[in-house]
Formats: C-alpha cells, sequence, structure tokens
C-alpha cells in the first residue's frame, strides 16, 4: 500500500490524480485532516484516513498496513513537532521507505528561508536517524506561486520583484505531482537526495519579455529592494506577513537557491516539464478577454 499525506492540498492532490493513471485506487490511501474534504478520493476507490501530523496518536493506524509513504511537507512556520510525531509513527507502522517534499536549494547552500529551509534539515536528521529508507524529493520553486509573488497588477504596473538577475527552474504543481507519483510506484529506491527542476530556468526579465509578448503591451522590470517589495505587496492588500514571506522567497532566487536545472524532472516524466511561457499563457491570457 502506499499513503499520500496532503491529499487535501494542491501537490498531494496533484499527486493521487496522477497515481489512480498508473495503479488501481485499492493500493492508494489518502491521509486527511478532514477526510469530507477528500470525498473525491473516497469517490474513486481510495481508502481516505483521518490524521494529523500534530496529534501522533491520529498516525499509527492510519499508516497501519503502509509499505511506502509520501510525506508532502507541512505549511511554512507550523509547529516542527509535527516532523517528528510523522516520522516516529511511520517507523511504529513498520512503513519501508518514505519520501518526503522539501524546497529546492542549491548545491552546498546554507541560505535560509525562514519557516521552510529549518524544516528541511530537520527532516534529514529524522530520517537519517530513523533507520528507515527515504528520499528527500527537493521540489522546484512552483509555477503556481508566480502570480501571488508577482501580484495582482503586474500586467499594468510590470514584473515588480526583487530577485535582482536571480533565476529559477521553475516547475507546476502538476508536473512535480506526476514525478512523484512515478517516483513512489517505482520499483528501486531513489537516492535520499534529489531535485525536481525544470530543465530551463527563468529571471524576471524572462519573465517580462513573455508577459509583454502575450499580453501585447509593454510589461517592464521594476528593479525594487526588500523594504519596497513588502511595501508594494502590502498596498496590494497582502497582510504584512506573508509580504515579508514573499520578500524572503525573492531574496532566496537572487541568491540563486532555485537556478539550478536538473534532468531528472525531465526524465522521470518521458517529456519537457511545462515551463514559463506555457503556463504564463493559461494564467494571464484568459484575464485579457474579460
Ligand atoms: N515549492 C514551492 O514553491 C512551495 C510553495 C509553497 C509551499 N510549499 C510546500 O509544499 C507543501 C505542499 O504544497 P501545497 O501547494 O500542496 O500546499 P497546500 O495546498 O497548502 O496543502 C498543504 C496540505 O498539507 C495538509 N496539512 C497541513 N497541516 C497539516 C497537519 N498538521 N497534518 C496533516 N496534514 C496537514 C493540508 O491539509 P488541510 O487541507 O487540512 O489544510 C493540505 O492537504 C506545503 O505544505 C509547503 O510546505 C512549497
Amino acid at each position: 500500500m502506499i499513503l499520500i499525506t496532503g491529499s487535501t492540498g494542491g501537490l498531494g492532490k496533484e499527486t493521487i490524480n496522477a497515481l489512480l493513471k498508473l495503479i488501481p485506487a485499492q493500493q492508494i490511501v489518502a491521509l486527511a485532516r478532514d477526510p469530507e474534504k477528500a470525498i473525491d478520493f473516497s469517490n474513486a476507490g481510495i481508502t481516505v484516513k483521518k490524521g494529523d501530523y500534530s496529534s501522533y496518536e491520529s498516525l499509527p493506524a492510519a499508516f497501519s498496513g503502509v509499505d511506502k509513504l509520501l510525506m508532502v511537507s507541512a505549511p511554512a512556520f507550523s509547529d516542527q513537532s509535527l516532523e517528528v510525531n510523522t516520522i516516529r509513527a511511520a517507523k511504529d507502522a513498520g512503513v519501508k521507505y518514505i519520501v518526503y517534499t522539501g524546497i529546492q536549494r542549491k548545491q552546498g547552500s546554507t541560505w535560509v528561508i525562514p519557516g521552510v529551509t529549518e524544516r528541511d534539515l530537520q527532516m534529514e536528521k529524522l530520517l537519517a536517524a530513523s533507520g528507515m529508507s527515504y528520499t528527500i524529493v527537493h521540489n522546484a520553486l512552483y509555477l503556481d506561486v508566480l502570480p501571488f509573488l508577482l501580484g495582482n497588477s503586474v500586467i499594468k504596473k510590470g514584473v515588480l520583484f526583487p530577485s535582482g538577475t536571480g533565476r529559477a527552474a521553475v516547475a507546476t504543481r502538476s508536473d512535480l505531482g506526476e514525478a512523484l507519483a512515478r517516483i513512489i510506484i517505482a520499483e528501486h529506491i531513489y537516492p535520499q537526495h534529489i531535485t525536481l527542476s525544470n530543465s530551463q530556468s527563468w529571471s524576471v526579465t524572462d519573465i517580462a519579455l513573455l508577459l509583454s509578448k502575450i499580453t501585447e503591451t509593454d510589461v517592464p522590470v521594476i528593479e525594487l529592494s526588500q523594504d519596497e517589495y513588502i511595501a508594494y505587496q502590502e498596498q496590494s492588500g497582502i497582510p504584512p506577513f506573508y509580504a515579508k514571506f514573499a520578500a524572503d522567497w525573492a531574496a532566496a532566487m537572487k541568491a540563486g537557491e532555485f537556478e539550478e536545472t536538473d534532468p531528472l524532472l525531465e526524465n522521470i516524466l518521458g517529456r519537457k516539464p511545462i515551463g514559463l511561457e506555457t503556463f504564463l499563457r493559461e494564467m494571464y491570457k484568459p484575464l485579457l478577454q474579460i
């Protein structure tokens, strides 16, 4: 049996939808804090188990009979006991292989994205000490979060994102989910650290050029400092906490944390991952037709 956590979230859903095309639903278990939210999966024949990373007691029964477990990382800034509970429960329940979704980082980097990278480092220690086989998948920055990072006025006001000349090998959650599905059902076990990033990387200049092409208007890049970007996001109605968090991702991009391309995602998918232009066309073209 294969269990996928985070089944009610973006990445977990994409992974399960991909799994449904690869193996019978009866071999899949979905973990949800609220099983009602995963009703579509129950209807598709998947066993939905209730469990919460924050409650150890809720997990061993949910993990019982599971051989391979994909743990979707908990939201940023959540308590670090969540990972401790989950790994302990997986070991106690006899899980043999864990795949964990972390964030991409540059080889050898010690860059910190507050609320994010320290969880990945903790997870590495927990998994190494657990004695279970594991793979930490360092996922690219999601293309899906770009609209949030760029803000609602990007077409009108330009690309205001303080990532300098930094590049990112961004990928969609749907491609990452499909690759994760293929990783968790593979007959072999993947290495302890792998990176799923796009086969190409892009900068804010590329984003502006593509948006200009797609919208047939001039979308400039406007260089902002971190503080100016935070103020700009707040003026657009984003709460200060999220504005600062978005700026932290920009700083990581500027530092090159997401720049490394890796052939693995393309190899696993057996095709080119969805790229920036396709994503931006699908995202912004409909807005122009309203
Ligand atoms: N690579 C990137 O660019 C990027 C960007 C953003 C986030 N991330 C990371 O990737 C993860 C997955 O992304 P996503 O887009 O799928 O996020 P998402 O849509 O917010 O989904 C998060 C999932 O985790 C579940 N969850 C939250 N707290 C939990 C708990 N205490 N116990 C069990 N399940 C819990 C949520 O369940 P509920 O439905 O019950 O809330 C939901 O199913 C995020 O959690 C975050 O760590 C990566």
